[in-house]
């Protein structure tokens, strides 16, 4: 019997980023009919030229949601706070592989139970990632270079995802191919196309006046971008 492979589950991960901050609760819960992830930026200001929110606002949001905290560790020590975010309550962390000692990040996560990612910024090769596609849960390809909101997608990314998606399947993995960075209801399509099964989307989802809407405008143009419909 020829083997079946499951098709990968296609979700939206709203990114809080531009979600308004006194408010992320109720913003949260906006998008949690359309989506069962969502997309934590941490920023230190040193790694990426921007600081954003650590594990206490991780942890106040806790209580609000039940939302898996797709969380996107962009710093350059993850190893001295991937505890304190599983603590918070993140349930996947993502580490760039620009930050260097990645086999002991990726153990360091299975210690703690953590859903293990990695991540490439767009001018990171593809061949920095394959020899840890075994290792892991989910590769993020960005899309544009980390630290806002609101930037250009990069197409040039998208042959680097058509090689994690092709690695990942023909080793029989099972591994989330996750894009970051101007994705909207238009750039999805590409990138569904490429491969990627986790879109994350900050200002094309809390920047529009109906984020419910606007996660399933962009859930329903990489469905058909993937099933052949016209998008
Ligand atoms: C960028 C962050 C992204 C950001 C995406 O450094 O990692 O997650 O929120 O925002 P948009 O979707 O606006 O490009
Ligand atoms: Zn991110």
């Amino acid at each position: 019997m020829a083997p079946t492979t499951a098709l990968p589950v296609l979700r939206v991960a709203p990114s809080i980023l531009s979600a308004d901050f006194g408010n992320l609760a109720d913003a949260v819960n906006l998008v949690a009919p359309a989506s069962d992830w969502l997309h934590v930026d941490v920023m230190d200001g040193h790694f990426v030229p921007n600081l954003s929110i650590g594990p206490p606002v991780v942890s106040s949001l806790r209580e609000h949601t039940d939302l898996f905290f797709d969380t996107h560790l962009m710093i350059t020590d993850p190893a001295s706070y991937l505890e304190a975010f599983r603590d918070a309550g993140a349930d996947g962390c993502t580490v760039h592989v620009e930050v260097g000692g990645t086999e002991a990040l990726i153990g360091q996560m299975r210690d703690l139970g953590l859903r293990v990612g990695l991540a490439a910024n767009p001018d990171t090769p593809f061949e920095a990632l394959e020899p840890y596609l075994p290792a892991v849960d989910l590769v993020l390809c960005m899309t544009v270079f980390p630290g806002f909101g609101g930037q250009s997608f990069i197409a040039d990314v998208m042959p680097k995802v058509r090689r994690v998606h092709k690695a990942v399947a023909e080793a029989g993995l099972t591994v989330d191919v996750e894009v970051d960075g101007g994705i909207d209801e238009h750039t999805v399509v590409d990138a569904a196309r490429a491969g990627a099964n986790v879109f994350v989307a900050g200002s094309a989802v809390f920047g529009r006046p109906h984020p419910l809407d606007a996660t399933r405008r962009i859930l329903a143009a990489a469905v058909d971008a993937v099933t052949g419909a016209p998008s």
